[in-house]
């Protein structure tokens, strides 16, 4: 047995953690967790603010879907899906067919997040080679500004975030960008309703170019979570589908973040009545507990793959452990569970709960904005109560808050300086009242103490 000295030891050492700073890295070593709680090696416990980077949804150790786990471990943990299929995976297709939008109906299995939309960028270039009509120099994507779909080296070309990307273009692919369709970067000409049309007429300008080269266009459909939830303008998705409909161009979209209930209905793309060519879904599709995700198809798109086996038209591509038992049957007891909570339109109490919480916090005097939608919530600090204006980077005042809250019981990661909150769906309304508490309290402090530093610097100068 090892010691929580050793653990601690090891994870700090041995452990090099993603999106981590190890040089000031202080290990948190979890144990085991129920419900929203976290436990570590010394039996703290932790509220899971962020569903453990946006995936757990209906918190850890649910008795049905560690049921659906043992039951499939006693069947086969693994077989391949090259050339074969398994049960629980043929399931999972077939449900994952009846939910989607639309005739989205061809599922291909993925590892995680990033590797479906690599998936999906090859299945819209090797599709535009092998349809009707074929389109060969369709070679190229539209992403949007700020855009996050992952971090292998084509999600990561599609990808827009400055500080993760900028440092590694030269090893990716060129893309297409059109801005970020963010209301607050809206020239001061521009009436904030006529956001949508702005930002829908600077893609137009592209697509109407340039589509004969563009293959898809790529998007995160209504908020762009790691640029620090950036919600679009309200017809923004709607208005891209006709676009891309118009000028004969792929739509992906990446509701690898969004889909699966988290944002109030099943997939964000039902809030606009959108059905893409190809929808990547990802960490909560088994409902946080194993890897896998999926690209799905349509028909249209599925079809132009068919063919005998020396036509070559088979898609050339594949993961190990793609459609892995295990984690379908995760992902199939999820889905019962999101399909009883749609029912008894449970989706829907808790983010309204989150918002009244919210626009508490909003009142904060150092709170600039607080965006809402589903269960995803993100806050906006300002250093100034008057203009909204950010603290100065170096401060990392959204790190010092979230560091704060953990002192208090409620694990968070923020975006930059944004706060994120985005809970479990089945977190009670007595422990989301705790962690909004906290996260009040902790901005409270950490404002304060920030204002205070700045009053003594400039009494010692
Ligand atoms: C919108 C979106 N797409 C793709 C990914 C990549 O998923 P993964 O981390 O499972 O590779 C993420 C991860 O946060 C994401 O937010």
């Amino acid at each position: 047995m090892s010691s929580n000295a050793d653990l601690t030891l090891w994870d700090r050492h041995h452990h090099w953690h993603a999106f981590t700073q190890m040089a000031e890295y202080e290990p948190l070593v979890i144990e085991r967790a129920e419900g929203v709680w976290l436990i570590d090696v010394e039996g703290n416990r932790y509220l899971d603010g962020v569903s453990s980077l946006w995936c757990n949804l209906f918190g850890h150790g649910h008795p049905r879907i560690k049921a659906a786990l043992r039951e499939q471990l006693d069947q086969v943990a693994h077989s391949t899906s090259l050339g074969m299929g398994n049960r629980p995976a043929a399931q999972l297709a077939k449900r994952l067919a009846d939910i989607a939008p639309g005739d989205l109906q061809h599922v291909f299995y993925a590892s995680d997040g990033s590797s479906a939309v690599e998936c999906a960028l090859k299945m819209a270039f090797q599709y535009w080679r092998q349809c009707e009509q074929p389109r060969p120099e369709k070679t190229t994507y539209v992403a949007l500004g700020q855009a996050y779909h992952g971090d292998t080296l084509g999600s990561a070309s599609v990808g827009g975030i400055q500080r993760f990307h900028t440092l590694f273009e030269p090893l990716l692919f060129d893309v297409i960008r059109t801005p970020a369709p963010d209301p607050r970067s809206l020239p001061p000409d521009v009436d904030p309703s006529q956001a949508t049309q702005y930002f829908l007429a600077q893609l137009e300008e592209l697509l109407a170019t340039q589509h004969l080269r563009i293959a898809a266009v790529i998007l995160e459909p209504l908020i762009q979570g790691a640029a620090g939830m950036i919600f679009h303008p309200h017809g923004y998705l709607r208005g891209v589908r006709s676009l891309t409909e118009r000028y004969n161009v792929l739509l992906i979209t990446d509701e690898i973040v969004t889909g699966l209930g988290r944002t109030g209905r099943m997939f964000a793309c039902e809030h606009e009545g959108v059905v893409p060519d190809i929808l990547c879904l990802g960490k909560s599709l088994t409902g946080g507990y194993l890897p896998m995700a999926a690209a799905i198809s349509t028909p249209e798109i599925y079809n132009a793959f068919l063919g005998c086996a020396a036509s070559e038209r088979a898609f050339h591509h594949g993961h190990t452990y793609g459609g892995n038992p295990l984690a379908a049957a995760a992902a199939l007891a999820t889905i019962d569970l999101l399909e009883e909570e749609q029912q008894s339109k449970q989706l829907a109490v808790e983010p309204h709960r989150l918002e009244s919480l919210l626009k508490k916090i909003n009142a904060h005097p150092h709170v600039g904005a607080t965006r809402h939608l589903g269960m995803i919530g993100a806050i906006e600090l300002t250093a100034s109560p008057s203009t909204p204006q950010p603290y100065p980077a170096e401060l990392r005042i959204a790190a010092r808050v979230c560091r704060e809250a953990l002192r208090h019981g409620v694990w968070l990661r923020p975006l930059g300086d944004v706060l994120v909150v985005m809970p479990p769906l089945s977190i009670t309304s007595e422990e989301l009242d705790f962690l909004c508490q906290v996260l009040h309290d902790s901005i409270d402090l950490v404002t304060d103490e920030v204002q205070h530093d700045t009053a003594a610097k400039e009494i010692s100068l």
